[in-house]
């Protein structure tokens, strides 16, 4: 094998507000709409991802949280109903997800020969998470590829962020060469929001978007610092204040999936592209690619 490919590795958060204001026939409650600037940034990166062809999408979710290694879904399809701990107002999503258990198992084994602990995750009654779902749908509403989900090994949590640093560069490290070495070509996704201090009270109507805007200010300039990171190819610097970040910014890169993103990319030294940022419920959320497929083109 070999030849792989990663065509595009992206920031693709999962505010479960998205897909209740899209008003998807797989989520019940119904929505008069909200959010459009991040929507309108999905629907750009969709766009700008259109004519690039990719066999599978590997996303890392903070809301699959495990305490014991990372984990990976291992079973063809997981189809359920998922309804959100928080907001079981705004989604109650009917999702039906397929797996590339070949790649999924490929990454999963060689951080397992790499030394850090993994498990498949193969119970048909598994619930999947709300931030693979939500991720999932907003960036391929079709569902027409199948995924490679990673959990969150919670070493912020257990450990600190300089651990959880450690252990995502060197998963980031592993995805990158199992992905080369599958021969398959993929989209990266870290689906996670930035600053993520968010209102404890929710307005009469969640959509009603006089009442949404960045909890602080400070918030707001930590975002603007990580966004004008990524847009200047600035990766190192994002790895090197992620500790500050995330601490300050209560940010959801606590979660790994950013430094993976990161890792997985090679820690990229050229400019990202902006699609989309906005807050939902007070938090920070930007949509942003990294553009491998555009890159590797202009180097060779
Ligand atoms: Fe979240």
């Amino acid at each position: 094998m070999g030849e792989g490919k990663i065509v595009a590795g992206c920031l693709a958060p999962h505010p479960p507000h998205l897909v209740y204001a899209e008003n998807p026939p797989q989520n019940e409650p119904v929505a008069e709409g909200g959010w459009e600037q991040l929507r309108w940034g999905y629907e750009r990166l969709r766009e700008s991802l259109k004519d690039i062809e990719y066999d599978s999408i590997v996303l890392l979710s903070p809301h699959w949280q495990t305490y014991v290694g990372t984990h990976f879904l291992g079973l063809e399809n997981f189809k359920s109903l998922s309804v959100d701990p928080i907001f079981p107002n705004l989604f109650r999503y009917h999702y039906d997800i397929n797996i590339d258990v070949e790649l999924s198992q490929a990454i999963c084994n060689a951080a397992a020969e790499a030394g850090l602990p993994t498990k498949m995750m193969t119970n048909p009654d598994f619930r999947v998470d709300y931030g693979t779902i939500t991720t999932g749908h907003m960036f391929n509403p079709e569902w027409d590829k199948p995924f490679v989900v990673i959990s969150s090994n919670r070493s912020t949590h257990y450990y600190s962020v300089e651990v959880m640093q450690e252990m995502m560069l060197e998963l980031g490290r592993i995805t990158r060469k199992a992905i080369l070495e599958s021969g398959k070509r993929v989209v990266v996704l870290a689906s996670n929001s930035l600053s993520h201090r968010h209102f404890t009270t929710e307005s009469d109507m969640p959509e009603d978007m006089s009442k949404e805007h960045i909890t602080s200010h400070a918030m707001h300039l930590w975002d603007m610092r990580m966004i004008d990171y990524m847009r200047s190819g600035q990766s190192q610097r994002i790895i090197d204040e992620m500790p500050e970040f995330t601490e300050q910014a209560i940010a959801e890169s606590d979660g790994g999936g950013l430094t993976w993103l990161l890792s997985t990319l090679g820690v990229p030294e050229y400019p990202a592209t902006l699609h989309g940022y906005g807050t939902i419920i007070g938090t920070g959320n930007a949509i942003v690619e990294w553009p491998v497929h555009k890159y590797e083109e202009a180097k060779a």
